[in-house]
This record gives C-alpha cells, sequence and structure tokens, in this order.
C-alpha cells in the first residue's frame, strides 16, 4: 500500500477510508520521507516547511479546510504537488457563524443569558435593552463563496449590504471599490477573505476609524487580515464600537486585552465546525485523494494547482 502522511487531526471516518488505501503515518512521530505519496493536512497546521522537504515524492496535499494560506503552493506547483482544499461545502456554516456573531453583538445575548443564570433577572430587574439586528448596513470584505452566503443570509435580516473586493461582481449590492470608503458608509463589516500576505492587516487603523465608535468589526476570515495591535487600541480609545472575532493574529493564543472587554465576542475558529460540516469537509478531502490515487485527478484542486491535474 502506498503510505500517506497526517498532519493534525482527522476524523475517524476519513481515517478508515483512507486506512483501506493507505499506511497512515503521523507526522509528529516517526515516518519514512521518502515513500510518502500523499499530505493530509489542515488549514491551521498546512504543511511546515521541512516537511515538505522531507516528502520528496509526494504527489498530492490535501488539505481540510478551504483556506490554504498555511501550505506554500509556490513549492507545490514548482514541485508539480496537487494541493486540494474544501470550497463550498462549509459555506453555509461559516455564513451562520457570521450572522451569530453580528446579532449577539447586536442584542446582547452573552450579558442577557448571564443576566438570566445568575439570578440577576430576579435580584435586580430585568436585562437592559439591546439594539435591533434589523436593517443595517452592512459592508461585507470578499464577496466569494462565503461572502456571497453571508449576503443571502443578510437579505432575511433587510440589511443594506454593500461589499469591497478587487473587482465588481454581478450582484444586487453596493460596490466599494475603496474599503475605507466602506467602512465609512457601514454599521457592521464582515471579513471573508482569503489569508496571507495579499491580505495581511487589510483592515487598518484607517479602516477601524472609517467604521467608527458605533461600527462593528467581524472577523471570520483570518487572524492576518485584520491588524490585531490596531483593532484593540481602537476598542480602548471608543474610536470602533464593538467586534466579533472567530479567528486571531497569533491562535489559539487570544490578546488578554480583548478577553476583558465586554463589548467583544471571542470563538475559538468555530466558523465550520459542526459534525455535519466536518463530515462534508472530511468526505471531501478523502474523494480527493482516492481520486488522485485512481486516475490522477482531483476534485478540488486550488486555482494555483488546477493546471496540474487537467
Ligand atoms: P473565495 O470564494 O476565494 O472568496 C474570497 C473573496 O475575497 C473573493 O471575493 C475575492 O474577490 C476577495 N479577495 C481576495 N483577495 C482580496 C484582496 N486583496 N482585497 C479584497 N478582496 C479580496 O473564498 P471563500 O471560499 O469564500 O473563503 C474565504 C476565506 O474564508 C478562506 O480563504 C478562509 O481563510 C476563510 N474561512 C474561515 C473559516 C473559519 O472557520 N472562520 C472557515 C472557512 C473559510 P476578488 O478576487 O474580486 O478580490
Ligand atoms: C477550519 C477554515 O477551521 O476552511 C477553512 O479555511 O478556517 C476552517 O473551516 C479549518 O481549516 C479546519 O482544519
Amino acid at each position: 500500500m502506498p503510505d500517506l502522511l497526517q498532519i493534525g487531526g482527522i476524523t475517524d471516518t476519513m481515517r478508515d477510508r483512507l486506512a483501506e488505501r493507505f499506511t497512515i503515518h503521523q507526522a509528529s512521530g516517526d515516518y519514512p520521507g521518502e515513500q510518502i505519496t500523499h499530505i493530509v493536512t489542515n488549514g491551521h497546521d498546512g504543511v511546515p516547511a521541512d516537511v515538505l522537504a522531507a516528502c520528496p515524492n509526494v504527489q498530492m496535499v490535501a488539505s481540510y479546510g478551504v483556506g490554504y494560506d498555511a501550505i506554500d503552493t509556490d513549492t507545490c506547483v514548482a514541485r508539480n504537488i496537487v494541493v486540494t482544499h474544501t470550497p463550498d461545502v462549509l459555506n453555509a456554516e461559516v455564513a451562520t457563524t457570521a450572522i451569530m456573531l453580528m446579532l449577539t453583538v447586536y442584542r446582547n445575548f452573552l450579558s442577557d443569558e448571564a443576566h438570566a443564570r445568575s439570578g440577576a433577572w430576579e435580584r435586580a430587574g430585568n436585562a437592559p435593552l439591546s439594539r435591533s439586528a434589523d436593517g443595517r448596513r452592512v459592508g461585507i470584505l470578499g464577496l466569494g463563496r462565503i461572502g456571497q452566503a453571508i449576503a443571502k443570509k443578510l437579505e432575511a435580516f433587510d440589511a443594506d449590504i454593500h461589499y469591497h473586493s478587487r473587482s465588481a461582481k454581478d450582484v444586487p449590492y453596493s460596490y466599494h471599490a475603496d474599503l475605507a470608503d466602506m467602512a465609512a458608509a457601514v454599521e457592521v463589516l464582515i471579513v471573508i477573505t482569503p489569508g496571507g500576505p495579499e491580505t495581511k492587516h487589510l483592515v487598518n487603523r484607517d479602516v477601524l476609524d472609517a467604521l467608527g465608535p458605533e461600527g462593528t468589526l467581524i472577523n471570520v476570515a483570518r487572524g492576518s487580515v485584520v491588524d490585531e495591535a490596531a483593532l484593540v487600541s481602537a476598542l480602548q480609545d471608543g474610536r470602533l464600537g464593538y467586534a466579533a472575532l472567530d479567528v486571531f493574529e497569533e491562535e489559539p493564543k487570544i490578546p488578554d486585552s480583548l478577553k476583558s472587554m465586554s463589548n467583544v465576542v471571542l470563538l475559538p475558529h468555530v466558523g465550520s465546525a459542526t459534525h455535519e460540516t466536518r463530515a462534508a469537509m472530511g468526505a471531501l478531502v478523502v474523494d480527493n485523494v482516492l481520486k488522485h490515487l485512481d486516475d490522477g485527478g482531483a476534485l478540488t484542486p486550488v486555482p494555483e494547482c488546477a493546471h496540474l491535474v487537467g
């Protein structure tokens, strides 16, 4: 049987299917680098440079996630290694996460829940009023697969939808060629671009200041897209009103300053983390690997590698 290297965790179903066709080795232990033909990894761990170098005969890197900024695609393409990811199957789930973050910020559900659970309702009376989440002006940074799924769900909340990406799309939403201009026009900015050097700190002090003291930043993309230090100081100074974050610059570390703020909602990168969606993502990873083993093809190569599979 051919040899597959596993980086990070996979589900039992993925392991069972892969084990029928491969001998599976763990990157955290000893592995026969020369024999490895396929690597399975995820969006967090990617493939460390030393692991890629230690596997001179690898033909495929299959990633369990849509974002592949942790994988050195330049090196993979130069070595004819096909990189695959899991687009589309997680769009609805990540969009729901973004919407839930927005609703949580506007409706104060975290403090309301604490009010109910702690007995404060009985002791001190009703919880303070919150703000309506309906009819808000919302800007989406990155109107791709997930960004469009977020927009569809926002329509149910009668949102006035704006977006910024490098090019305008054929959609009934307001396009802004300049991100700071869009931030000034909206009340909520939802970040859903890829990570990596091209989008690093796109959301900087100017963008946060444009969003303003009543504005809300929601990041379900990658921590790298937002200048976290600028975000902390904008929140501390009251130049930005609220933030709701699923992703951070140094995961799993979250700055203590953010943890101590009551106008901030924090999640541990769970945008796609449901049994159903992770099962669909895992199935696509394994389908890619098995297709490559059977006929050299791939179902969902990343765009940079599409030419390698015809
Ligand atoms: P996608 O379909 O490729 O969409 C990406 C969007 O970003 C496109 O609209 C693209 O439009 C825009 N974009 C790219 N570079 C840009 C730039 N420099 N400036 C402005 N806009 C830019 O990707 P997707 O499937 O929606 O996924 C997006 C990202 O979400 C993933 O890469 C991943 O990092 C993140 N994600 C996070 C979670 C989570 O658990 N929190 C889960 C899944 C995905 P143009 O080409 O027109 O610029
Ligand atoms: C996952 C993600 O957290 O798909 C992505 O890009 O960020 C998430 O769906 C991760 O990649 C799972 O390993």
